[in-house]
């Protein structure tokens, strides 16, 4: 059997750290808090540990999580990708991802999260310097830094702390954030878009597999400017926007766009019929948000399949209520309730619901345009040691 880490680790929105360690504490605490920087944080597993090697934290606010091995600190590149490389020794691995711990506070002064220009520069020096294990399938695996994972193999991750202090993991990709470099989706689509709710949404739309369909309809409550709005677009809905804010012109030019300025508490029910899919992201509290969509999605007339509800947390103390938040989604009938700080959020957080977990997509969305790489060879037994 198979040795595991004595530690794990686990990477955050920069500032959601109070919020992460409140919630790990409640859910997981046989964990002890290790190291801490904003954006990541190390835990000391217990001796007598049961959770295996694909063992993954319950938590909202942990956007990638895994097993650590040790970190590597030098002031030369080179010295450290040596250290690197020395650490993971003979164990095997399917996709390498590097990746760097949030600069910024997303939005904040140009910063979006995802690969930056370092880990990018170091991925590529780690695939040069990779001892080579052999020409067989699954060195060629290693011939590109932060290709998506497939569901089952084992990520090996380098994660950036800061320039000269990297830290050595691995997971085991199983959800669709996991599959994801840092489980951050490669920025998709328009590079210019309406608004970043674009993204938020692209991001949503991925991890939460809605199974849209071109055609149905789709009503987003606080649709100003518009970002979402065009994410939800691109999927060939139909589109009715509820704001009393202003939408951008080119979407008010869209055949399949519909401006309702309003409050969405303002509207008549009937607004909702043959309505499919819901979404929310009105800046304002998260009971606010909860009393308005409650009052749709319990209306007998109302057949709302899905929601995908951003709930703003204005003050961090909020995080504290989220199991009660999501209870109270539950109530209306929606029987797989989920939430996750998605890596597009800002200090928000979204939730998913569905009024049956079998509409859930089986397929793992392809999120987003893949990063460059050789194919893929079949999926390997992700435990298994190189081939000498
Ligand atoms: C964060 S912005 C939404 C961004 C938008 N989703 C996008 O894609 O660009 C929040 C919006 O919520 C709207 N809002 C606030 N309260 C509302 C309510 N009761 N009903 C509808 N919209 C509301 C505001 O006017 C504002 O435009």
């Amino acid at each position: 059997m198979e040795l595991l880490p004595q530690f794990l680790f686990a990477a955050c929105q920069r500032g959601a750290e109070g919020a992460l360690k409140a919630e790990l504490a409640r859910r997981h605490p046989e964990l002890r808090l290790a190291f801490s920087r904003p954006g990541f944080l190390t835990l000391k597993r217990p001796d007598d540990w049961s959770g295996g090697a694909d063992f993954q934290l319950q938590s909202v606010f942990a956007r990638c999580s895994g097993y650590c091995l040790a970190r590597a600190e030098g002031a030369r590149v080179e010295e450290l990708a040596e250290a690197f490389w020395a650490r993971v020794g003979d164990l095997a691995f399917s996709r390498l991802h590097v990746w760097q711990r949030d600069a910024a506070l997303p939005g904040e002064g140009g910063f979006e999260p995802g690969v930056s220009r370092l880990a990018d520069e170091i991925g590529q020096l780690l695939v040069r310097t990779r001892p080579r294990l052999g020409e067989g399938p699954r060195a060629a695996n290693l011939r590109a830094a932060n290709l998506r994972a497939r569901p089952g193999q084992r990520v090996l991750d380098c994660i950036v702390v800061e320039p000269d202090q990297w830290w050595i993991g691995w997971h085991v990709a199983r959800s669709v954030p996991s599959c994801w470099p840092g489980g951050v989706p490669s920025a998709a689509g328009k590079e210019a878009p309406i608004s970043r709710a674009y993204h938020k949404m692209h991001e949503a739309l991925a991890w939460s597999r809605l199974p849209l369909a071109a055609g149905q309809r789709c009503v987003e409550i606080g649709s100003a400017p518009g970002g979402s709005c065009e994410a939800l677009l691109e999927q060939g809905l139909e589109v009715i926007g509820i704001d009393p804010a202003e939408m951008d012109p080119r979407l008010l030019a869209h055949p399949n766009f519909r401006h309702v300025r309003a409050r969405a508490a303002d509207l008549k029910r009937r607004e909702f019929q043959n309505v499919q899919w819901l979404m929310a992201d009105s800046n304002v509290a998260p009971q606010h948000t909860l009393d308005t969509v409650e009052a749709i999605v319990t209306h007998r007339r109302v057949h709302i399949r899905g929601l995908l509800l951003t709930l703003k947390l204005p003050d961090w103390r909020l995080a504290d209520q989220l199991d009660a938040y999501l209870e109270r989604v539950r109530s209306w009938g929606y029987r797989y309730v989920r939430a996750r700080q998605l890596a597009f959020n800002r200090q928000e957080v979204c939730v998913l619901a569905l009024r049956r977990p079998s509409l859930r997509r089986v397929r793992v969305l392809k999120a987003t345009h893949r990063l460059p790489g050789p194919p893929e060879p079949p999926l390997a037994g992700h435990l298994e040691q190189p081939s000498p």
